[in-house]
């Protein structure tokens, strides 16, 4: 049986792999920018949805914005300013014939604009589904306004029938490559090039097999070329498995491409691809899993088209894992997998039953699927008209190649559990060295962006950030150089955010252990400061920035944090600041130059500082909290804050101002996280009372008691002590939880229940941000010192 080769290939890199790491230890991104702390720009319109096309017009200083049923003009340096729109709805008619047949009007019988693109400087194309009839349009912009042809042209092919389905296009000159289902019923997938011949794809299952289309972009490969080869058009898509039986039905992800001047054939594949060739794309993760599934994909050029590299974001096709990968291809391993690996084919076995296996038999001349180079005109064939029939026929029936494409360096670029990964981009870096490092730009589906590097194979994400305020997932991201800026759609709007924030880095060590390649710490200017896209004009002698050893021994001393004095009433709950700058950072707090034994139910250790209760003489001393990173080899201690509790003073000042502290000091407890001092600390950044660390702490204010505050404090003090106990036992109980939780995960099953893994894992960082980020200290008065406050807890905390 020749399956079982396969087969047990196939199990045996299952095992392998399985063998490996079993559970992907995945990096937490260094910091969380919450969108609280996100200064964007946002455009959404009422009533208007589904922002999920965009073309950038760099030329004209706009960002066009296609949504459902209308198509902005934004000022792409700020794209919350709305120079023009169209509104293009379903005519009535349509809209009830699409109801007829089924669909629902109000969600699947509109007009969503999928296809944007440039034709000339003043006219571009535009297709939507125009309620499951897809129709295409030009598009003007004159005078600073949008204005539709009105000229309405099929656009079956171009622009898929059903808004939900993926699909892919790319304008090359005046040709439209699309790559969508050409029927209503979704079924007939083709990859269409519109033009003076008009080429398609055959409808086989051997060519596309319920193929879902990711990404197209051109690769001008008859630059330089020796072989007089032609440009090529390459496509990511994912679709069921021809090549693989041991499954009903098994997703792969797939790189298909097809050359430029393809013409079709004369007899055989009349106005069908004769260069269409696709190849199965590989992005092992080390855990045992079926194929991952390509969702988005980049192209980042190089110099030269050979060394440009596809970037693409992958997630699991069950949803057994919240694992996603970023796996990267270069050009020219793609190139040669098509021009010089072998080719499946199609055998019968038992009967009626089809295995693919590799094809050793003579191949036919010209080589099948290759574009018309100068070995072919030399044996008189100057278009793929003049393709033999041998040729011709064997591509027709073998597309798909043996070999399949591996990533560049043998593995994912980047791993992360949590929410999934849905799009990405690329932005090449100058760094203060002279290399240049690519950051990737991905969304998820929760509506993060994570900005990620990897350097020399080690997985570093520097920040993610949230431009929305409520989870939803990114579906388009764009890049555009000339700003510097990302532009992000979603269902519900489109936002705009810088490539770096180089300003939220506050001091030195901050700066470079982010080892964000934008960024690099100004000695003379004391600042974080962005780099100049040309790093040849930077003022190099005085600026730091240490990439892939995150070494900050470099950095300037920071001024020792003064101790500020905090006089403490017996009986009374005290709250110490101290913010942390990195996700990445473990917080320790000394007491007397001792380490703190943090013993429940009197100390409270959570994210931004350490609240102890019914505090009394023995709690009388010094506290300094202190955030060890550590990067590599190398440890990064850093104080934060520092104080010194101290009995209150005789001579406390009588009441009069007591009113205005007290606002200034109550606080309201709402859910305390529950953290260990182990676990890394999560900042909601920005939260309230940053510390800086290079600044000296403002003093502390003294406590002053009158009578009615004792009065308050003695209730408080019983309160607190039920309060303390409950804390005390849910910790107890949450941590022998955690403690089980992370057993299960050691002994080896790398599998959790999925419903489990999106809402309480505590090892997703996100979900452990989103934990953070739903305690919220409301504290009246606007003192943003490091606060020293008498709890009075105002909800009972239920864990
Ligand atoms: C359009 O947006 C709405 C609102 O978020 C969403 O429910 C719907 O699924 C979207 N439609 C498509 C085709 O994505
Ligand atoms: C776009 O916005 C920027 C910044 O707000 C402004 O300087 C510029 O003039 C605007 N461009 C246009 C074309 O209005
Ligand atoms: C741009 O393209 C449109 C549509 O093909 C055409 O009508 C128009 O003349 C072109 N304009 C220029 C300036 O080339
Ligand atoms: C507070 O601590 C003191 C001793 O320091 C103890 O006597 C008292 O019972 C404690 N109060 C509460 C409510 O736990």
């Amino acid at each position: 049986m020749p399956c079982l080769p396969l087969l047990a290939l196939l199990c045996a890199s299952l095992l392998i792999v399985a063998h490996g790491q079993s559970s992907a230890v995945t990096p937490i991104p260094r910091k969380s920018v919450f969108h609280k702390d996100f200064h964007g720009k946002l455009f959404q319109e009422d009533g208007v949805w589904n922002y999920t096309t965009m073309l950038l017009r760099e030329d004209l200083g706009l960002l066009m914005l296609g949504a459902r049923e209308a198509i902005f003009a934004l000022n792409i340096s700020d794209v919350s300013e709305r120079k023009s729109a169209v509104y293009w709805r379903v005519p009535e008619d349509k809209q009830r014939e699409c109801t007829y047949k089924g669909k629902n009007a109000d969600i699947e019988c509109r007009n969503y604009i999928r296809t944007l693109h440039q034709i000339n400087s003043t006219s571009m194309y535009v297709c939507g589904t125009n309620a499951f009839s897809p129709t295409c349009d030009y598009l003007t912009f004159a005078d600073g306004q949008l204005k539709l042809g009105d000229v309405h042209e099929e656009g079956k092919g171009k622009c898929p029938f059903d808004p939900f389905q993926r699909y892919s296009s790319l304008m090359v000159g005046n040709d439209l490559y699309s790559a969508t289902s050409i029927n209503f019923l979704g079924s007939e997938p083709v990859v269409l090039r519109s033009s003076q011949t008009t080429l398609r794809t055959e409808f086989k299952s051997s060519w596309l097999n319920e193929p879902s289309f990711v990404y197209m972009d051109m690769v001008p490969e008859s630059e330089h070329s020796t072989d007089g080869d032609d440009d090529k058009v390459y496509l990511f898509f994912s679709e069921n498995a021809v090549e693989y039986d041991f499954f009903n039905k098994l997703m792969v992800s797939r790189v298909a491409r097809v050359c430029k001047e393809d013409m079709g054939g004369q007899r055989t594949l009349q106005r069908k691809w004769t260069s269409f060739l696709k190849a199965r794309l590989d992005c092992s993760v080390p855990e045992p899993s079926l194929p991952y599934i390509v969702q988005d994909v980049f192209l980042l050029s190089g110099d030269n088209w050979e060394s440009g590299i596809f970037y693409a974001v992958f997630t699991p096709q069950s949803d057994s894992s919240d694992l996603s990968a970023v796996c990267a291809y270069s050009v020219s391993a793609i190139r040669d997998v098509f021009s010089m690996g072998k080719y499946k084919t199609p055998v019968s076995v038992e009967t009626s039953h089809i295995k693919w296996v590799m094809f050793s038999g003579d191949v036919p001349s010209p080589r099948p699927g290759a574009c018309i180079n100068d070995a072919a005109r030399s044996q008189g064939m100057t278009r793929s008209l003049d393709l033999p029939d041998k040729t011709l026929q064997f591509i027709r029936d073998r597309p798909l190649m043996d070999d399949a494409v591996r990533p560049l360096t043998g593995a994912p670029l980047l791993l992360k559990r949590g929410a999934a990964f849905t799009r990405i981009v690329v932005d090449n870096v100058a760094a203060l060295d002279g290399q240049m490092h690519p950051v990737m730009f991905i969304g998820t589906e929760s509506g993060f962006v994570q900005k990620a590097v990897n350097y020399d194979g080690e997985m570093h994400i520097i920040e993610e950030v949230q431009p929305f305020e409520t989870p939803q997932a990114i579906k388009i991201l764009r890049l555009s150089l000339s700003t510097g800026h990302l532009y992000a759609g979603t269902e519900s709007g489109a936002v705009q955010m810088p490539l770096s924030d180089c300003g939220r880095y506050a001091s030195c060590q901050d700066c470079v252990l982010a080892r964000d390649p934008y960024c690099a710490w100004s000695l003379t200017a004391a600042l974080c400061s962005t780099l100049p896209r040309s790093p040849d004009t930077a003022p190099h002698g005085s600026l730091l920035q240490s990439l892939k050893e995150g070494d900050a021994s470099s950095c300037p001393q920071s001024a020792p944090v003064t101790a500020s004095a905090v006089y403490v009433a017996p009986g009374n709950n005290i709250r110490l600041d101290c913010q942390v700058d990195s996700n990445l950072a473990q917080v320790n707090w000394h007491f007397n130059g001792q380490p703190l034994q943090t013993t429940a139910p009197k100390h409270f250790l959570y994210n931004q500082g350490l609240l102890i209760f019914n505090s009394s003489a023995s709690d009388m001393g010094d506290y300094t909290c202190q955030a060890i990173e550590h990067v590599g080899a190398h440890e990064y201690p850093q104080v934060l804050a520092s104080y010194q509790l101290l009995p209150p003073q005789a001579t406390t000042p009588p009441t009069g101002q007591g009113d205005q502290s007290d606002q200034d000091q109550e606080v309201s407890f709402t859910e305390p996280p529950v953290s260990q001092i182990t676990a890394p600390k999560k900042k909601p950044a920005g939260g309230s009372g940053e510390l800086s660390p290079d600044q000296p702490l403002p003093n502390a204010q003294v406590r002053k008691i009158t009578g009615l505050q004792v009065a308050v404090a003695v209730l408080t003090v019983t309160l607190v002590a039920v309060i303390g106990f409950a804390l005390f036992f849910s910790r107890q109980r949450l941590r022998s939880r955690l403690q089980k939780a992370r057993r299960t995960t050691k002994n080896g099953t790398a599998y959790q229940p999925a419903s489990q893994d999106k809402t309480d894992n505590p090892r997703t960082d996100q979900n452990c941000n989103d934990s953070v980020n739903t305690v919220t200290f409301s504290r009246k008065g606007t003192s943003n010192g490091p606060a020293v406050a008498i709890a009075s807890i105002g909800e009972e905390s239920e864990i």
